[in-house]
């Protein structure tokens, strides 16, 4: 594991999209695994912004997103397409077609999670995998107690991630109550992992992924078993660990 400390949430930001970066002119033909939530925002601004200064290229890039929720179209301004195409797709010039989202609309969930796996299968594999980390310890939406073995599956949202969405919606009854994700399999399968995390109230959590026992029951800690593993975390983040 190679852990990068950052002064702060900007700091942390430049450092993961130097590494985004760097793998988008190493291999053009890169496949990206992408996540949503507030951690990696900043990024995908910085990589926009050296974009827009001409000095990178998504032409060829292909991306794959950990999650999306059940039920959202991709116009829903809280869909996970939704948010990617505002963060960092309507500003590049990746091929939309290029880019894949478990597919919301898609209500037969066996039917969603295969064609997610296959979507994967196709493109070759992940190279590099970003990742936030929750601050139970989830990964995608793999929650406390999923299985290490799973590829991409439909979970239940927990009632406590319930009441933290509903405020991004006019009533609790329109939060989604599932989600199609990635599985811990295919994360693990990933070429390469970079987990970004900030603040002071990840930083429990952060030393428990890193080094607490590998357990389901905090999800991030199976990446000590990755073999090319990358952390960027700020000051705040890491204040437990030193
Ligand atoms: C997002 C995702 C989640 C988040 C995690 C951290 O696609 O899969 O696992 O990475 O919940 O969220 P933030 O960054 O909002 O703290």
């Amino acid at each position: 594991m190679l852990l990068i400390e950052a002064k702060d949430y900007n700091d942390m930001s430049r450092k993961a999209a130097n590494i985004i970066s760097a793998q988008v002119i190493m291999k053009p033909h890169a496949v990206l695994g992408l996540a949503t939530g507030s951690t990696p925002v900043g990024a995908y601004k910085q990589l926009v912004e050296w974009y827009n200064k001409g000095d990178l290229d998504f032409a060829n890039v292909t991306s794959v997103n950990l999650d999306e929720y059940k039920g959202l179209s991709p116009e829903n301004d809280q869909s996970y397409r939704y948010f990617m195409n505002t963060n960092l797709f309507n500003h590049v010039n990746i091929n939309k077609e290029s880019t894949f989202v478990p597919n919301g609309l898609e209500p037969d969930s066996e039917k969603a999670c295969a064609a997610y796996n296959e979507i994967i299968r196709s493109v070759g594999g992940i190279d590099l995998q970003l990742l936030g980390l929750g601050n139970n310890g989830h990964i995608g939406f793999n929650e406390p107690g999923a299985a290490f073995e799973k590829e991409t599956h439909c979970v239940d949202l927990t009632e406590s991630t319930i009441q933290a969405n509903k405020r991004f919606f006019e009533k609790v009854e329109d939060v989604p109550t599932q989600a199609y994700t990635m599985g811990i399999k295919n994360i693990m399968q990933a070429r390469k992992v970079l987990l970004i995390v900030s603040g002071e109230g990840k930083a429990e959590i952060l030393d428990k992924v890193l080094y607490g026992p590998v357990t389901p029951q905090v999800p991030a800690s199976i990446l000590q078993l990755h073999n090319d593993l990358t952390v960027v975390a700020d000051e705040a983040a890491m204040s437990v660990i030193k």
